[in-house]
C-alpha cells in the first residue's frame, strides 16, 4: 500500500495524525544506527541515504525525532524537488514555491544549504541565491519582505543540492542537534556528540558494564555514554528552541507528553565511567560539568595513558587518541600508538577495546588484531573506527 506524505506548512494547523515526509541527516557511516533509532521511535517507511534516512511519521514522531534521536544532526521536511544545472534554474525553482504560504512578512527566517555537485561549488553562495528569490517575491508581492536571522531565525529552510537535484525543506531542529548543551567548549579538539553517541552505539554500548575513555579531553564520549546508560534523552539540557517550536501548528501539549513520557523511562546505572587525560586543564574543565545529575556516574582524573592502572578489571575502553596532525614527526604518533597497543594487552585483558583515528599508519603500530572496522568521518577527517577484543 502507498503511503500518503504531507508537505509541511508551519502557517498552517496540521492535524496531529497527518503522515510526514521527514529526513534526518546524519554523519557518514551513522546512517544504518539512525534507522535503528527511527524504527524504535516508531518511524515508517525508513530508507537509508547518504549522510541521511528518509522516513516517515506523524507529528508525535518529527518531535520524538528531535527530542530522542542521538545520531541525527537535524530533522528536514522536504517541501519541493526540482532539477537545477545553473544558478538561474535555481533561482526560478525557488521563485516557483509560494513562499508566502510558508512564512509571513513579519517572521525572520534564514536558509542553510549542502551542496555535493559538479553544478554548484559553494553552499554559502547557493544559500544567499535562495535568501534573494525568497525576499524577492516578497518585495513583487507585498513591498516589503521578511528579515533574514542567521542565529535565531523564526524559520529555518534546508536547501540540498546533489549532483542536479535540488530538494528545499523546512528546517524543524533549527540549532544542531549535537549542541546538547553541557559541556565546557575549551577543548581544541572535541568530538561532535552525534559521532560520539554513534560511535558507542556501534561499540554496542547500552550501558551494561564498565566505559573507560583514557584521553577523553572534555569528556565526549563519557557524557554520551552516561546519558545512553541512564535512557536520558540527548536534548535533555538542551536550551535552544527547537524550530517547529515556532511553527503556527506546535502542539504543547504533546510536546509536553512526549518529555515527560520520555523522562519517565530513565534508568539507574551501576557500572563505572572513568576517564582520564594527561592534560590537568581538560580534567579540570571536563570536571566542571559533573554538577549536573545526569553525569553523576561519571570520574575524572589526570593520568597520563601510560601510567595508568585500571581501578576496574572488564569493560569497555572507546577513545579518540590524537590523530597526530599537529605532531611533527611521525615517529612520534607511531610511538603513542604502539604504546596504546602494549597498554592495551598488559593492562586491559578482559576489555574490548574501540578506537577512532584518522590516521590508519599509526593505527598498524597498535600491533594488534582488529575485529571490526566501521569508516566514520569526524568533520572532514576520514577515520576508521575499529575494535581490538582483549580477551
Ligand atoms: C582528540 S583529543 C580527545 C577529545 C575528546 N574525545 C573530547 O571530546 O573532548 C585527544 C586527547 O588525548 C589526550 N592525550 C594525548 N596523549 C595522551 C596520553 N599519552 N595520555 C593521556 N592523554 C593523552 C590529549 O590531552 C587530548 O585531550
Amino acid at each position: 500500500m502507498r503511503h500518503q506524505k504531507t508537505s509541511p506548512n508551519p502557517r498552517k494547523k496540521t492535524p496531529a495524525k497527518q503522515e510526514l515526509a521527514m529526513v534526518a541527516r546524519t554523519i557518514y557511516g551513522l546512517e544504518e544506527v539512525l534507522a535503528g533509532e527511527l524504527a524504535e521511535i516508531g518511524a515508517k517507511n525508513i530508507q537509508l541515504l547518504r549522510r541521511a534516512v528518509s522516513f516517515t511519521g506523524d507529528k508525535a514522531v518529527l518531535y520524538k525525532a528531535n527530542f530522542l534521536l542521538r545520531t541525527a544532526l537535524r530533522i528536514l521536511l522536504p517541501i519541493r524537488e526540482f532539477v537545477v544545472t545553473n544558478e538561474r534554474e535555481l533561482y526560478q525553482g525557488i521563485q516557483r514555491i509560494d513562499w508566502t504560504s510558508y512564512l509571513h512578512l513579519k517572521q525572520t527566517f534564514a536558509v542553510d544549504s549542502t551542496v555535493n555537485s559538479q553544478f554548484f561549488n559553494h553552499s554559502k553562495y547557493v544559500a544567499l541565491k535562495t535568501k534573494d528569490a525568497i525576499v524577492d517575491q516578497f518585495w513583487d508581492k507585498f513591498g516589503r519582505r521578511p528579515s533574514v536571522d542567521i542565529k535565531w531565525p523564526d524559520l529555518r529552510f534546508h536547501i540540498h543540492i546533489r549532483e542536479n537535484k535540488c530538494t528545499v525543506s523546512l528546517d524543524s531542529s533549527g540549532y544542531s542537534l549535537h549542541k546538547r548543551n553541557y559541556r565546557n567548549a575549551n577543548h581544541p579538539a572535541p568530538i561532535n556528540e552525534v559521532l560520539a553517541a554513534g560511535m558507542l552505539m556501534l561499540a554496542g554500548w547500552k550501558g551494561q558494564t564498565n566505559l573507560i575513555d583514557p584521553m577523553c579531553g572534555s569528556g565526549t564520549i563519557l557524557s554520551e555514554a552516561a546519558l545512553i546508560a541512564q535512557n536520558i534523552p540527548p536534548g535533555i539540557l538542551r536550551n535552544y528552541k527547537y524550530s517547529f517550536m515556532n511553527w503556527k501548528d506546535f502542539d504543547k501539549a504533546l510536546w509536553k507528553s512526549i518529555r515527560e513520557e520520555a523522562n519517565a523511562k530513565k534508568k539507574t546505572f551501576e557500572y563505572k565511567l572513568l576517564g582520564y587525560d594527561k592534560s590537568a586543564i581538560a580534567i579540570r574543565e571536563a570536571k566542571d560539568q559533573l554538577f549536573q545529575p545526569e553525569f553523576y556516574p561519571i570520574r575524572f582524573a589526570k593520568s597520563s595513558f601510560e601510567d595508568l592502572n585500571s581501578p576496574v578489571k572488564e569493560g569497555i575502553l572507546v577513545m579518540n587518541p590524537p590523530y597526530g596532525e599537529r605532531m611533527e614527526d611521525d615517529e612520534g604518533i607511531a610511538t603513542l600508538y604502539k604504546a596504546m597497543g602494549d597498554k592495551f594487552k598488559h593492562e586491559f585483558k578482559g576489555f574490548d577495546a574501540w578506537l577512532i583515528t584518522s590516521n590508519l599508519e599509526a593505527l598498524k603500530s597498535v600491533g594488534l588484531k582488529m575485529a571490526k572496522r566501521y569508516t566514520l568521518f569526524n568533520g572532514p577527517l576520514e577515520c576508521r573506527f575499529v575494535q581490538y577484543p582483549l580477551y
